[in-house]
């Protein structure tokens, strides 16, 4: 690669967070967080990318309180709508491709299908709908893009489910885990690797092709679904990670998990029942096949346990 940079936002994120060491292996990395760049304010992201002139913008930084954001519309649409937005913007400028990630909030969560990524959008609440505008504004912008679209993202590090469920689990003696939304919990390395999967592409397109690598992958640009496979629930989910915590703690007491619709746990914004996504696109033009989403709970729960992370 050469020495233009590899722009990364969102580095203290959960997928920032894994993203910054696989990145920072490709070469040169400029990692800008909040307090570097706070992503609500245009000039500045214009006049960061104008500076830097990296050759890739990897974007992992995102308003992410799925509930807060249904009272706080003006900032998640500033920063999952806008910030892509103007990103690409200035990404197309000096021919800098995008990896930017989004959520499959933005279905609507009807019917039990797999949703694809021709299906027709429907955002439930403000954060699915702000996330789209931020897939439409990068992908109008004009630069090469890279939109993965994700799903309940957890990781050994990090906000997260998992890392919540697990406090709660050795705090409490029950636990009441919503079992009729479904989906597929997706580890944060996975999308970091993901990340530098698209990079490792498209550089060795350019290389073949003698294009820079935002024309070399152009024709690939786009949208792609990117969970993990199978499906579950969130109970399901919990009951697995507690099962091995418990064979991995025997000494322990976990709280006892009991399944509950979502109509018995009323949170402020709607989530999709069906959050099942079609990540055929994504194997077929990467050969990226997303791992099965026991065998990264297995990964991520030694590296909770072996780092007494809980
Ligand atoms: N979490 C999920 O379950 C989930 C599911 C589907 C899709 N996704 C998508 O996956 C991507 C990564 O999510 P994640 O779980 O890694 O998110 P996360 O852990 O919540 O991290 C988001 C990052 O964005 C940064 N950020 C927030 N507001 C900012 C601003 N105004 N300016 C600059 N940076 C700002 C945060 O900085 P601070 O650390 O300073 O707050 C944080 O580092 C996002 O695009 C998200 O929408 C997530």
């Amino acid at each position: 690669m050469n020495d233009a940079p590899i722009l990364l936002l969102g580095a203290n994120g959960q997928v920032g967070g894994e993203a910054l060491p696989l990145l920072r292996s490709l070469g040169h990395l400029v990692s800008l967080t909040r307090a570097e760049l706070d992503l609500t304010d245009p000039p500045a992201i214009r006049a960061a990318v104008r500076d830097l002139r990296p050759r890739w913008i990897v974007n992992a930084a995102a308003y992410t309180a799925v509930d807060k954001a249904d009272s706080d519309s003006e900032s998640a649409f500033a920063i999952n709508g806008d910030a892509p937005r103007i990103l690409g913007e200035e990404a197309h400028r000096i021919g800098a491709p995008v990896i930017h990630f989004s959520t499959d909030y933005v279905f609507s969560g009807d019917g039990n299908r797999p949703w694809t990524e021709d299906d027709p959008t429907g955002p439930l609440g403000v954060y699915g709908a702000s996330k789209l505008a931020g897939e439409q504004g990068l992908a109008g912008s004009g630069a090469t893009h890279f939109i993965l679209r994700t799903s309940w993202v957890y990781g050994a590090h990090g906000e997260n489910f998992l890392r919540r469920i697990l406090k709660l689990a050795l705090e409490r003696e029950e636990l009441k885990i919503v079992d009729d939304q479904y989906g597929a919990p997706t580890w944060s390395r996975t999308l970091a690797s993901l990340a530098v999967a698209c990079i490792l592409r498209g550089e060795k397109d350019a290389l073949m092709g003698g294009d820079r690598p935002a024309e070399a992958v152009q024709s690939i640009s786009g949208i792609y679904h990117a969970c993990s496979a199978g499906f579950t629930t969130w109970f399901g989910f919990a009951s697995e990670f507690v099962r091995m915590a418990q064979m991995a703690l025997p000494g322990r007491v976990f709280a006892r998990l009991t399944p509950i619709p979502s109509s018995a746990f009323p949170t402020a914004a709607k989530r999709p029942v069906n959050s099942r996504m079609n990540c055929e696109k994504l194997a077929h033009t990467f050969g990226f096949d997303m791992p099965v989403w026991q065998d990264s709970l297995s990964e991520v729960m030694h590296e909770v346990l072996a780092g007494n992370n809980i």
